[in-house]
């Protein structure tokens, strides 16, 4: 199985798109990408954009060798609504737009499901869904929350197995911090596990007791699990300081022979937190 992850905070920008090659099929999971409106109270900058530019190109050429795309939740950094006719002749999975979703999602998932009925488009549910191509197997899960907060609605976590080796992609379980993902996970046995991880960089705002929750919760994973590798990026990424946090989870995943990357890591790039990094660079330039 080849896997690329196309963008992710680690590469610059919030996103988690991810592009799959099996024997039997090509697939992208979330197709999009989006910057922090406000960071440190500051807009991004023109090396942000210019990033942002850079690696939406990419997933939207990319997307054009997909035979099946899932988007996981209605949120800007995941799909982008402009992209729909780009969706036309592939098998497009979409997260329940009815239920288990906030009303913003709920309106942005209308507007999507107009786009593509214009365009002759037809969509499936993705939650509990099951795939199977030739010797590849795609796993969608039930509706999970979005972290800590019910308010944000639900998310699926997308899982691909072929040659009894399985990749699962979270999607924004901001955490996990859910008994319910935490189960599906486990439920799947993957060797690499693509995780948002929590947004440290909010703190109290987060929630601490959840921080240590999530925490409790992937030690639990590398321990039961057969993870050869363990990538996490997309909220945590935003934290220059997500070490300190993961302190613990990294112990852990020594003992057990796991490697814990960030998503340009496993893309053998050098990481790029542009937004966690955007304070710097408003210093850097108000000095020159
Ligand atoms: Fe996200």
């Amino acid at each position: 199985m080849q896997i690329e992850i196309l963008a992710a905070e680690s590469l610059g920008v919030r996103s988690m798109a991810t592009f799959i090659r099996t024997r039997d099929l090509t697939m992208m999971i979330d197709p999009g990408a989006a910057l922090g409106p406000k960071r440190y109270g500051l807009p991004p900058d023109e090396i942000e954009w210019q990033r942002l530019r850079e690696l939406k190109d990419k997933i939207r050429q990319k997307l054009k060798e997909c035979d099946l795309v899932v988007i996981t939740h209605y949120h800007y950094d995941h799909y982008d609504p402009e992209w729909a006719k780009d969706f036309k002749g592939k098998r497009v999975i979409l997260k329940d737009p009815f239920n288990a979703i906030n009303r913003n999602q709920a309106q942005r998932a209308r507007e999507l499901l107009k786009r593509l009925e214009s365009n002759q488009i037809f969509w499936e549910t993705a939650e509990e869904k099951e795939i199977i191509s030739g010797t590849t197997q795609i796993i969608l899960s039930p509706s999970l929350t979005h972290g800590p907060e019910r308010r944000f609605g639900g998310v699926v976590s997308v899982f691909v197995k072929e040659d009894g080796f399985g990749f699962l992609h979270s999607s924004d379980l901001n955490g996990p911090v859910e008994e319910k993902a935490v189960s599906f996970i486990k439920e799947m046995r993957p060797q690499v596990l693509f995780l948002d991880g929590p947004a440290t960089y909010l703190g109290p705002r987060y929630g601490l007791d959840f921080l240590k929750r999530a925490q409790k919760m992937l030690q639990e994973l590398l321990l039961e699990l057969p993870l050869k590798t363990l990538i996490i990026d997309h909220h945590t990424l935003r934290d220059l300081a997500w070490k300190n946090w993961a302190k613990p989870i990294l112990e852990v995943a020594v003992q057990q022979g796991t490697r814990v990357l960030t998503a340009a890591e496993y893309m053998n790039e050098e990481p790029l937190l542009l937004e966690a990094l955007r304070k710097e660079r408003y210093k850097a330039s108000r000095k020159n």
